[in-house]
């Protein structure tokens, strides 16, 4: 466990899901509205207390009632708070995202109207206290002096800096940094074609520190303080629903296998395998949590009206039946009310396509396949237990 400290922003995401990216000028009804706290820095230090680090925050909060809720997410998030600066004047910076169903994608706009951190009070945080200093390269009129006067009370602990976009003398503050983190969007802006073009000349400028450029799914490159430049594919991940803060997971990945002593190319590959298990997530919460992919339990085409299907499930205390009821599909729990034992435990399960009824084996009893009520039989009036499922567009039948 490491005390890490992250500089740069708190803000607060509205987050909207949208089947596909509009097109301009067009009117699209959005799937899933929903307001969380965001920020890169926000979001590496919660990673890195999932990993199980003491996170603190160095940035700006304002006094509004969405400040209130950023703070008390810090606090559920356990990143400590009580290094941040608080402003009377200016509102929380928010960021309106939209997040695409069909890719994954997320673009953001954002909205700043709050005063950056001051020099004065990051040069009270007494920094030698923490085992790594974190940056976010913004703010640039002050970051110099900031990470300069944090140099001089630090011993051996290592400073990154995320660099995300272009902003005013950041060539000059870049070699300051033990570890640089470039992202593409920095590289394009600045005219570089690729990350090994970019990584060369910041080799030049930075000679002393290790460099990693992140290129979406095109993976990383990297090199160790003057070495040569190497690259890390991205995992493959099944299925990208939510790339939001995948580059902060990165981020956080990266620092906490080089606190764990790896190496820069292990370092890159154990970030690489958490930012890719993060994108088969929505949001970063219970980020370490296995994803487990869901298996369907069968497929309509599969079904009839004049046949029960039983399938097995793991999830559920008993197998399900699943038959097709007009153009619906119908689930139950295979399990008979009269005598707690699977409806086919004696032979098959008897179907009548014309009364739509099904017969349990052992007592005779005859359910509705329409709501799973007995008709007749030694549990009348009793009731199949209704299994609730979702079925996707091809067809595939899952547990709800
Ligand atoms: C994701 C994120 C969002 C935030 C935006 C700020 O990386 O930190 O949470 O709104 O980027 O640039």
């Amino acid at each position: 466990m490491a005390k890490i400290l992250g500089v740069g922003n708190a803000v607060l995401d509205l987050i909207l899901t949208v089947p596909c990216y509009p097109k301009e000028d067009e009117e699209l009804r959005i799937i899933n509205k929903n307001y969380r706290s965001g920020g890169n820095v926000n979001n590496f230090l919660y990673v890195l207390s999932q990993l199980g680090h003491k996170s603190s925050i160095v940035t700006t909060i304002a006094n509004d009632s969405s400040a209130k809720q950023i703070m008390a997410e810090l606090d559920t998030r356990n990143i400590n708070t009580s290094n941040v600066q608080r402003f009377i004047q200016g509102q929380t910076p928010t960021s309106y995202i939209m997040l695409s169903e069909e890719t994954g994608s997320r673009t953001i706009t954002h909205f700043r109207d709050l005063p950056e951190l001051s020099f004065e009070h990051f040069a009270k945080i007494a920094v030698e206290e923490y085992d790594w200093i974190h940056f976010e390269a913004r703010n640039t009129k002050n970051l110099q002096g900031m990470i300069n006067i944090a140099k001089t009370f630090l011993t051996a602990q290592p400073i990154s800096l995320e660099v995300e976009k272009n902003r005013a003398e950041i060539e000059e503050i870049i070699p300051l940094a033990s570890l640089v983190i470039f992202s593409h969007h920095y590289a394009k802006q600045t005219g570089y074609k690729n990350a090994v073009e970019l990584l060369k000349k910041m080799r030049s400028i930075a000679p002393q520190s290790k460099l990693v450029c992140t290129w979406g799914v095109q993976g990383a490159w990297y090199c160790e303080a003057n070495e040569e430049i190497k690259h890390q594919p991205t995992e493959k991940t099944p299925n990208t629903i939510d790339t939001l803060g995948a580059g902060d997971t990165f981020n956080a990945g990266l620092i906490n296998a080089l606190i764990q002593k790896k190496t820069l190319a292990e370092a890159i590959a154990s970030a690489s395998k958490l930012a890719a298990l993060k994108c088969q997530k929505t949001g970063l919460d219970n980020l370490l949590t296995k994803v487990i992919e869901k298996q369907p339990l069968a497929n309509t085409e599969q079904l009839t009206n004049s046949k029960a299907t039983i399938v097995p499930c793991s999830d559920l205390s008993h197998s399900v039946i699943l038959i097709k009821y007009d153009t619906e599909i119908k689930a139950y729990l295979n399990n008979c009310p009269h005598q707690d034992v699977p409806l086919n435990e004696a032979y098959k399960i008897d179907v009548n396509p014309f009364e739509k009824t099904l017969k349990c084996s052992v007592h005779d009893a005859f359910f509705k396949i329409d709501d799973g009520n007995c008709i007749e039989g030694p549990c009348i009036n009793e009731e199949l237990k209704t299994v609730a499922i979702d079925i996707d567009d091809d067809g595939n039948i899952f547990l709800a």
